[in-house]
């Protein structure tokens, strides 16, 4: 198998933080590097295949042999995924907004004097992992993230579930994890759950596909 386990297969990365514009010049985004996002895109490509990686707003080199899609919101993102189909596995890592501005103002919001802030009325963003997790041409292994700070294999099961994934990959956001180059991580899945040592992102990569991998090929007898 070696350095071709996911050769001919297509494999779609959605990585990074969504930036959701309140007026030309301010967004709503969170704490996500796009870090391990990144890493699995290179990890799959090492593995052979081909690769698609959606990417938020990140100050990331784009890894060798990967075709990198730059997208700004949730539904740009959501717009680019849909465009990539079919893929034989999807790895939705982004941490996308919940939120966006109901209505971004087309010029920059001012102070008005009265003391009162702007409005911000917010509506909620599509799910692109449960979109695709119930989609006509949902790839075979569709796999979400789960960012917890409490009773995380709890709500990865939950997850599971409503989002029409696969595997569910948790992790314990409750310390440094965000933009940090460690993670531990626990794999949860109809069969259950199976905790990994704490490691790199790129190891927590590595490993990922290589399971990935071994679910996607055909059993020996
Ligand atoms: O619901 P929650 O945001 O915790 O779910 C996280 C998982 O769902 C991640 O895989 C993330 O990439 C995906 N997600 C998504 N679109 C959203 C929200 C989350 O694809 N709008």
């Amino acid at each position: 198998n070696g350095g071709r386990a996911l050769a001919e297969r297509h494999v779609l990365v959605t990585a990074g933080p969504t930036h959701e514009p309140i007026d030309p010049v301010r967004y709503i985004a969170n704490r996500s590097s796009g870090k391990q996002g990144f890493a699995i895109a290179a990890a799959a490509a090492n593995a052979g295949a081909r690769v698609t990686l959606v990417a938020g707003p990140v100050h990331l080199p784009t890894p060798p042999g990967v075709d990198r899609i730059d997208v700004e919101t949730a539904r740009e993102m959501l717009a680019a995924v849909e465009a990539a189909l079919p893929a034989d596995v999807a790895v939705m890592v982004a941490a996308v907004a919940d939120w966006r501005t109901a209505d971004a103002a087309g010029q920059k919001l001012k102070k008005d004097g009265s003391g009162e802030p702007a409005p911000l009325a917010l509506v909620e963003n599509p799910d692109i992992l449960a979109i695709l997790g119930r989609h006509a041409q949902r790839p075979a292994l569709v796999i979400g993230f789960a960012a917890e700070t409490e009773k995380i294999a709890e709500h990865a099961q939950a997850k599971l579930t409503r989002k029409g994934a696969d595997w569910i990959v948790a992790n314990d956001v409750s310390g440094d994890v965000m933009g940090g180059d460690a993670n531990a991580v626990r794999i949860v899945t109809a069969d259950g759950i199976e905790g990994w040592e704490s490691m790199s992102k790129d190891a927590v990569a590595a490993k990922l596909i290589e399971k990935v991998a071994d679910a996607l090929s055909p059993p020996l007898h």
